[in-house]
Parts: C-alpha cells; structure tokens; sequence
C-alpha cells in the first residue's frame, strides 16, 4: 500500500491519495463488483420488500442489549459494499465521523450521539445482510421521521460519507469521552 500511496501521490496529490490509493490495491476490483451486485439488488427493492422486511425485524433477533454494547458490537460488522471503508469496520468508521465532527468544532451533543448511534441497526448483519432503501422507506415515515431527515440527516451525510477511508485511524480511545453522553441518553436496554 505504501508503494501504491507513494506513485499515485505524485499523480493525484496527498489528500487524495488518502482517500482513493486503496482503489490501486491488489483485489479491489473483485471487492467493487462484489459491493456493485449487492447495491443492485438493494436498488431494486420494491415497497413489498421493505414491508416483508419490517415484518421479519418486529421480532427481536438479539434481545434486550444496552447502546454501548452495540456500539461495541460495530467492531465486528463490516459493509460488503463500502468501497471506501473497503473492509475497515463500522466501528473504525463511527470514530471517524466523531473525528471529522471533532476538528470542526461541532458542539452539538445531538451529533455526537447520532454519530455514535448512527449505524446500530448494521448489528443485524451479524446474522444475516439487509439495508433497507431509504426511498422505498418514504410510505412508513411519518412527519417526525421526515423532520429528523432534514435536521439531522442531510447535515450529518457530510460526516457520513466523507470522512470514511480504509487508510485513516483516529485513536482507540476517540468515543470513550462520550460513553457518558450516551448512557445518560439512553438509560435503558434496547430490544434488537
Ligand atoms: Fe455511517
């Protein structure tokens, strides 16, 4: 990777080597198509799709789990389809939007906990693969889910999509000062 950073730096420069030097690396090609026939069927998902699958996902499939141990539980999910994280973990990618948040100066708690919290629901991948499209979702959001999209969701995508990469580790210990945060906000178990 070092060799492959270092030729596509004189091309491309460094910042943008930090981001795309990976799409160099041997077997990524393989990992897009892959990630490219997955996002297909995701696209092709009908309204009957997402409503099987919120039937299916009415049961709990985990039991009662507090936040912190899903968030936890991030460290061993992997996105088949995420061509930037290309195989860094979903936890890597909370700390790096926390880290993105954290050299903005974002002092709004609201971000961190959804920074945090963002991407529970992929502890379902432990068992099986879904990611429900968020358009075929429309017809189950009420005016409540619609608001929170537009004031939390189309902010928070900066973070979400521009901070992943393959090649960036922010410290270990990144999410540990908003542990506190976290459990003062959701006291209580989740049913997952
Ligand atoms: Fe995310």
């Amino acid at each position: 990777m070092a060799a492959v950073s270092k030729t596509a730096g004189a091309l491309l420069g460094t910042p943008r080597v930090h981001r795309w030097a990976h799409r160099l690396a041997p077997g990524w090609r393989e990992f897009a198509d892959e990630a490219l026939a997955v996002s297909e069927r995701h696209w092709k998902q009908t309204h009957q799709t997402v409503a099987a699958l919120k039937r299916k996902y009415e049961e709990a499939v985990f039991g009662r789990q507090g936040i912190w141990e899903l968030v936890e539980k991030l460290a061993l999910c992997v996105d088949p389809t995420d061509g930037e994280l290309y195989g860094a973990s979903q936890l890597i990618h909370t700390r790096q939007v926390v880290a993105g948040m954290e050299r903005d100066g974002v002092s709004d708690p609201d971000f961190f906990l959804a920074a945090i919290t963002h991407d529970l629901g992929k502890v379902l991948w432990l068992l099986r693969y879904h990611s429900i499209l968020i358009e075929s979702s429309r017809p189950f959001m009420d005016a409540r889910d619609h608001a929170y999209l537009e004031r939390y969701l189309v902010p928070f995508r900066k973070y979400d999509q521009d901070t992943k990469s393959c090649c960036l580790l922010p410290p270990q210990n990144i999410l540990d000062k908003y542990r506190d945060l976290v459990e003062r906000t959701f006291p209580r178990s989740l049913l997952i």
